[in-house]
């Protein structure tokens, strides 16, 4: 068997989503690993778009399955609106997207506490108030609500009492409401219901598929620098989006993952707050984010840019024990005469090739000029047909971060793909 993680090398926003569908016609089981519905993976099918939360990226291939794993965090109404909207495009799911009974569920005063926080604090986070934080923090705290309790009425009523019972004086400390149990109840049985012909085992689905010899395909959310453990702590997200994350967030052994891909834009994005040390906060920056469409697919937000953060790069290559970098969005890059990357942060008269614990937001960025080009590159179907600043840019990436680059992506759509092969025989 193999299985082959795809993780997000930087903030988040790479286009993960746009990988995992031009890779799943070549993997029996696509299963998401990690967060919830904070992610939003694009992906673009004859100039026709369709924004995922939480199912797979792999479910427009209908010989492919799809799991949501017990590492996610799920909004079951989130859940169902993009069961029923990819039903109305045509797209079956039923027997084919399967929902681990074991990942938890985010309820309505996950979202309010979420809410809450973000607008009270002087140094917020800036979520996307999905309520993916408390959700997390009831997982650790052993008293989180799960699928599989979604479809038995009566244990759940205790469960919800318990669990509104430790966000009560945290709810009121905030100023909020706390909400009605029996109506949570209500509606989560119900929601639960609509759900119950994809709730399932899927640590036996993932067993099964190791033990068959199947491909898997592990789908990373977010990215490495929005990881809880390795990202800018404490301006990430609550999960471990790393490629480790896949083991425990699937269901499979480290000795079963082949190989592991990370996403990288050409250039560096960042939604919320927190350090960015290569941020543009100038006509450059709204040129990034004008060419590259660079809004939340989540929340709309404009999505801070910059240039290509190669120390960032270089950590999530180490930390994910990266085989192979999928660089997408270089089209971007198209008409800016010179592009600078940062091959280095200085801190306090000290060059370091990796990020520091802690004051990222006071590195300067070394950065080394590189020749830009002027093509339209979306015709490009393999790496030498690009121009040869193009390649030369590429070529650095490599060198920098000691890690070859594979497939290149040069616009959103599916066909707008160089280098593209079988990733289980890389
Ligand atoms: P994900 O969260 O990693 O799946 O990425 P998102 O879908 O949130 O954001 C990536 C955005 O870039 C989406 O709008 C994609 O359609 C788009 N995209 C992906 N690859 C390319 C590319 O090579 N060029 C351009 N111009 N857009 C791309
Ligand atoms: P995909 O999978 C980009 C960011 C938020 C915020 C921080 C914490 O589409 O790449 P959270 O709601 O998770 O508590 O927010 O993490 N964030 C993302 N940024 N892409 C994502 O997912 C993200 N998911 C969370 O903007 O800064
Ligand atoms: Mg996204």
């Amino acid at each position: 068997m193999s299985a082959l993680v795809i993780v997000g090398a930087q903030w988040g926003d790479e286009g993960k989503g746009k990988v995992v569908d031009l890779y799943a016609p070549y993997a029996d089981l696509v299963v998401r690993y990690a967060g919830g519905a904070n992610a939003g993976h694009t992906l673009v099918v004859g100039g026709e778009k369709l924004i995922l939360h939480l199912i797979p990226s792999g479910i427009l291939h209908e010989q492919t399955k799809c799991i949501v794993g017990q590492g996610t965090v799920i909004d079951p109404a989130v859940l169902l609106k993009e069961i029923r909207a990819l039903g109305e495009r045509g797209v079956s799911t039923l027997a084919r997207l399967l929902i681990s009974q074991r990942a938890h569920v985010v309820l309505p005063h996950h979202k309010q506490v979420d809410e809450l926080r973000e607008a009270k604090s002087h140094d917020a986070i800036g979520t996307t108030k999905r309520g993916i934080g408390p959700c997390y923090e009831d997982k650790v705290a052993r008293r989180g609500i799960r699928m599989g309790d979604l479809l038995d009425a009566s244990p759940l009523g205790t469960k919800l009492e318990a669990n509104l019972d430790a966000w009560r004086p945290v709810i009121e400390d905030l100023g909020g409401t706390l909400p009605d149990s029996t109506s949570i109840q209500t509606e989560y049985a119900e929601l639960g219901e609509m759900l119950r012909g994809y709730i399932g085992d899927a640590t036996s689905a993932v067993r099964e598929a190791v033990q068959s010899d199947g491909k898997i395909l592990l789908e990373g959310a977010q990215g490495t620098m929005l990881d809880i453990d390795n990202g800018t702590y404490p301006f990430v997200t609550s999960s471990n989006a790393v490629a480790g994350g896949a083991c425990a967030g699937a269901g499979i052994g480290p000795t079963h993952i082949t190989r592991a891909v990370g996403i990288a834009k050409a250039y560096t994005t960042r939604v919320g707050g927190g350090p960015f040390p290569t941020e543009l906060d100038d006509d450059v920056g709204q040129q990034l984010r004008d060419a590259g469409a660079e809004y939340g697919s989540t929340t709309g937000r404009p999505r801070r840019c910059g240039w290509l953060d190669l120390v960032a790069l270089r950590h999530a290559v180490a930390v994910n024990g990266l085989d192979e970098i999928a660089i997408t969005k270089l089209d971007v890059l198209s008409t800016l005469p010179t592009l600078e990357v940062c091959v280095a942060y200085e801190l306090d008269g000290q060059r370091l090739s990796h990020p520091p614990y802690e004051r990222i937001d006071a590195v300067t960025p070394v950065y080394d000029t590189l020749e830009g080009w002027d093509d339209d590159l979306s015709s490009c179907r393999a790496r030498n047909e690009l121009p040869v600043a193009a390649q030369r840019y590429i070529e650095r990436i490599e060198k920098e971060v000691g890690c070859p680059v594979g497939l290149v992506s040069v616009g959103p759509d599916r066909e707008d793909t160089a280098d593209l092969k079988d990733p289980f025989y890389s």
